[in-house]
């Protein structure tokens, strides 16, 4: 039997990164999966009061305070979490203006919310 995964996204990025104009804007609030599968947060961004993005996935499980997954910038390299590493990656496309979060391999620890 396999054991599913729910993840689900916030739109608080307005609250935590807006500078000026700038937003985020993850089209999707919730996904469920089968455990072992591949899973791709959406999320686009819209800069209007610089050139340079600068972008960060948080995970925040049920009443526990957000963890730092990874960052990603259009200019320079960002950073990932060491434990994040193996299965997390993010691809920031500075032309689409997307940076959607994919997770490899999900296990039911992986339910959260993702922001
Ligand atoms: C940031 O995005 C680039 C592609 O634009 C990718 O090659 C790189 O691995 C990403 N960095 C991180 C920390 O995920
Ligand atoms: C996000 O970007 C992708 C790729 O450019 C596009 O296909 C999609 O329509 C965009 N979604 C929103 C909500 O803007």
């Amino acid at each position: 039997m396999s054991k599913w995964v729910i993840i689900t996204l916030f739109f608080t990025a307005h609250d935590l990164v807006c500078r000026g104009q700038d937003s985020v804007d993850q089209p999707l609030r919730e996904k469920t999966s089968a455990e072992g599968n591949q899973v791709t947060l959406q999320c686009n961004y819209t800069l209007m009061s610089s050139a340079n993005a600068y972008l960060f996935w948080y995970k925040q499980q049920l009443n526990r305070s957000p963890t730092f997954i990874l960052s990603n910038f259009s200019i320079g390299k960002g950073t990932t979490e060491p434990e994040f590493k193996e299965r997390f990656h993010s691809k920031l496309d500075s032309t689409l203006g997307t940076i959607p979060l994919t997770i490899q391999d999900v296990c039911v620890s992986d339910s959260a919310v993702y922001y």
